[in-house]
């Protein structure tokens, strides 16, 4: 992103090109391994990505919240008074919901024009969300002197955010890696607790290429919030004999000898996954540690076929794309990343054939399904910051 276009872009929509507005970075993040485990207290490992959004922001007099967005052909005006409701078009709900996070922490709000700009493609699981609620709790906390918020801070009132204003039940990882991200490092996270390491991520020749199916992902709010549903429904079939509140709680061979508790198959599965998918981030990190690609792309297909017949969020797109990653010569591992239900695929592919990767995936991609395939070879990256 160019930024002094975006500037002029400022001015041309704001005016008084005498006053800069201060310009922001929130990237969006790729989960390697640790799917549907976040909200049931579990293991992640997200790295952020050299995507993001951007955004320009600068204080006005007006006693007004001006939004826009490069991206889309509208513009939203709400007085300051007003910041607590929801608006019709969906995106503007992410950074109103951050002012009203603000407005509810009494820290004291002054009109603000902002102007975003994204690159990540929306409602692909890439975390486009967070990361425009990130770049704006950044960017608000830096302007107003009155607010001194931490990073885990901004990260839990983003979740908030996305909970009560916008209505998706989501758990915390988006945030936390789009916050806390670092450049050639995953983020090892403990949702339970928080506690969080960062692993390199060195790869020895492959690369991480991030499929999108560009499938439109549909219900995915109503069955996301389903499957939370049914995580907390094992919970209590499972409390006589073990009393946890989440999933992450239980070991694979604790559920292993109580998994009969649970009378209804369905929900039986659900929790296997996630309690398998725990496990698999362990072993995930230790196979990064020690260099052993091999190992983690193993456990990467792994998880995909866990999401796709246990937990049943991946769908015949994305299925597809993790099929014909898996038959080429030189991929060691694929999955599906993010909520599922459409979005992207993340495959590690040895470097040298990653071009025929991107060649020969889209083409079945698209003779099976009738959809175009994007690909794109990620960058690890740092998280959110201020642009100088
Ligand atoms: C979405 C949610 C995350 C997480 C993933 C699935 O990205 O926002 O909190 O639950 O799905 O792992």
């Amino acid at each position: 992103m160019e930024l002094k276009k975006l500037e002029e872009h400022f001015y041309g929509l704001f005016g008084n090109s005498e006053l800069k507005p201060r310009t922001f970075f929130a990237p969006g993040r790729v989960n390697l391994i640790g799917e549907h485990t976040d909200y049931n207290g579990g293991f992640v490992l997200p790295f952020a990505i050299q995507y993001g959004t951007y955004l320009a922001i600068r204080q006005n007099a007006d006693d007004l919240v001006r939004l826009t967005s490069t991206n889309m052909d509208f513009r939203v005006e709400i007085p300051l008074k007003e910041l607590s409701k929801r608006v019709e078009k969906q995106w503007v709900n992410y950074p109103l919901g951050i002012f009203d996070q603000f407005r509810q922490a009494n820290i004291p709000l002054s009109g603000f024009d902002l102007l975003f700009s994204g690159d990540i493609p929306n409602s692909a699981g890439l975390s486009s969300s967070a990361s425009i609620e990130m770049v704006t709790a950044f960017a608000l906390n830096t302007l107003i002197p009155e607010s001194h918020f931490e990073m885990i801070d901004m990260v839990r009132m983003a979740q908030r955010a996305e909970n009560e204003f916008v209505g998706v039940n989501c758990g915390i990882m988006d945030m936390f890696a789009v916050g806390f991200g670092r450049k050639e490092h995953a983020l090892f996270l403990n949702c339970m607790t928080l506690e969080h390491k960062h692993v390199p991520i060195e790869l020895h020749g492959f690369r991480l290429i991030v499929g999108n199916t560009n499938k439109q992902r549909g219900l995915a709010d109503s069955k996301y919030n389903e499957r939370v549903a049914e995580c907390q429904l094992a919970v209590t079939y499972l409390n006589p004999v073990m009393p946890v509140t989440k999933l992450g709680e239980i070991s694979f061979m604790q559920f292993y000898k109580m998994q009969e508790e649970i009378p209804d198959e369905v929900i039986r599965r659900r929790a296997r996954h996630v309690i398998s998918e725990n496990q698999r981030v362990l072993n995930s990190v230790s196979s990064l540690l020690k260099g052993d690609i091999l190992q983690f792309g193993a456990l990467m297909n792994a998880s995909h076929e866990s999401l796709r017949d246990n937990y049943e969020v991946t769908g015949f797109e994305l299925d597809t794309i993790v099929a014909e990653a898996q038959k080429i010569n030189g991929v060691v591992g694929s999955r599906m990343t993010g909520a599922g239900f459409g979005g992207c695929t993340v495959s590690l592919v040895r470097e040298d054939v990653a071009d025929r990767f991107i060649e020969q995936v889209g083409r079945e991609y698209s003779l099976k399904t009738g959809l175009h395939a994007d690909f794109y070879l990620t960058e690890v990256s740092d998280g959110v910051r201020e642009i100088v």
